[in-house]
C-alpha cells in the first residue's frame, strides 16, 4: 500500500507533494532533471490571455531570510503556451495542473477554457496578481468569488483557488471561493514584502514591493491553514510556504492541509521533492503511521 496517498476532497493524489507554480518554470524544461513521479501533482507557471513581458530588473533578490520577487508573471500567453508546452506536459509522469492568471474576469475564463482543452488535470487560479483596479484579487472575497465562478463556468475540471495570507480574514476569502465552486484552496501564495540596500539606497526590487517567500513565511502560512481548517473544516487545503523538509510537510498536514506545495526550495535543489518523499516514508514507518492522511488536522491541543 502507498502510505503517501492522500486526496483533496474526491480528487486522489499519489503523494501529498505538489510542485508550486512558477518554481519549476513551465515544468517541461525540468523533465530531464527532476523525477516528477514523486509529486502528487505539479503546477505549471501561471499563464495569462496575452503574453506578459514581466517587470524590469532587479526583480529577484535573495535576502538573508527568504526571497523577494516581482517577476511580474512573465509568460508567453495561452496560445503560445499551448503550442510550446502542452504535449510535453502530457508526457510528464505526474498530474499537471495549469495555473491561470489575468487582470480581468474574462481573461481567467479564456485561459481556463483553453488550458482544459489542452489536457491539464486541474486548474489552479492565481488570485495574487493585481486586477484592473490595481489591488490583488485575493484580498477581496467577492472579487475572488467572481473569478472562481468564471473559471467554474469555463470547465468541469477540479479547481484550486490560490489565496494570499495578506487577506484578513483569510477564511472569508476561502468561504467565498468555496461557495463559488473551488474544489480546494492553496494556502498560500507569497506575502507582500520589500527591502532596501543600505549602501546603494536602492530598493531590492525595481517595483519596490514584491512577493516574499521561503522559510520565514512558513509560520504565516501555517497560521492561515489553521484558521481556514478551523472555520471551514470541509474545505480541502494545499499548504504552501517555506517547505524544504519532510518535517515541514508534516507540520502543514497536522495544521489541516491534505497536500503541501514546495516552492522556493526548488531554487536551491530542483530535486528536493525526492529527498522529502523518502524522508516522509521513513518518518511514517518510524512512528508506525500507516497512512499519511491520518495526520491531516491531527495536531494535539494544549
Ligand atoms: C520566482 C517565483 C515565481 C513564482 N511564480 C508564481 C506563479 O507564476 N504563479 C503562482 O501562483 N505563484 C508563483 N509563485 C509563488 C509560489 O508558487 C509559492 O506560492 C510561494 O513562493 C510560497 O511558497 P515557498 O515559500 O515555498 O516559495 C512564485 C514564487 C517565486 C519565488
Amino acid at each position: 500500500m502507498n502510505r503517501l496517498s492522500t486526496s483533496l476532497g474526491s480528487y486522489p493524489l499519489s503523494s501529498p507533494l505538489i510542485a508550486a507554480s512558477g518554481t519549476l518554470g513551465s515544468l517541461v524544461e525540468f523533465a530531464d532533471v527532476v523525477d516528477f513521479s514523486v509529486y502528487g501533482a505539479a503546477t505549471a507557471k501561471s499563464v495569462s490571455p496575452e503574453p506578459w513581458q514581466g517587470n524590469a530588473v532587479p526583480r529577484l533578490a535573495h535576502t538573508h531570510s527568504g526571497i523577494l520577487n516581482a517577476i511580474g508573471i512573465q509568460n508567453p500567453g495561452i496560445e503560445s503556451w499551448i503550442a510550446s508546452y502542452a504535449e510535453g506536459l502530457r508526457n510528464l509522469p505526474t498530474e499537471v495542473w495549469g495555473s491561470v492568471v489575468a487582470h480581468g474576469i474574462d481573461g481567467f475564463h479564456v485561459v481556463a477554457s483553453s488550458m482544459a482543452d489542452a489536457g491539464v488535470a486541474a486548474i489552479e487560479i492565481n488570485l495574487s496578481c493585481p486586477n484592473l483596479a490595481g489591488a490583488p484579487f485575493a484580498l477581496e472575497p467577492s472579487i475572488s468569488a467572481d473569478v472562481v465562478a468564471a473559471v467554474r463556468d469555463a470547465t468541469d475540471l477540479p479547481i484550486g483557488a490560490k489565496l494570499s495570507s495578506d487577506a484578513q480574514p483569510i477564511s472569508a476569502v476561502a468561504q467565498a471561493v468555496s461557495d463559488a465552486g473551488a474544489d480546494w484552496v492553496i494556502v498560500s501564495n507569497t506575502v507582500m514584502g520589500a527591502g532596501i540596500d543600505p549602501v546603494t539606497r536602492r530598493p531590492l526590487l525595481s517595483g519596490l514591493i514584491g512577493g516574499y517567500s521561503g522559510a520565514p513565511i512558513r509560520p504565516i502560512a501555517i497560521r492561515s491553514v489553521l484558521e481556514i481548517s478551523r472555520d471551514l473544516p470541509d474545505l480541502a487545503i494545499v499548504g504552501c510556504g517555506g517547505v524544504s523538509k519532510a518535517e515541514h510537510v508534516i507540520e502543514f498536514l497536522l495544521a489541516g492541509a491534505s497536500a503541501v506545495a514546495i516552492g522556493s526550495a526548488h531554487f536551491k535543489s530542483p530535486r528536493v521533492a525526492g529527498r522529502i518523499s523518502r524522508d516522509l516514508t521513513r518518518f511514517l514507518k518510524k512512528h508506525h503511521i500507516v497512512s499519511i492522511s491520518e495526520l491531516i488536522g491531527a495536531y494535539e491541543r494544549w
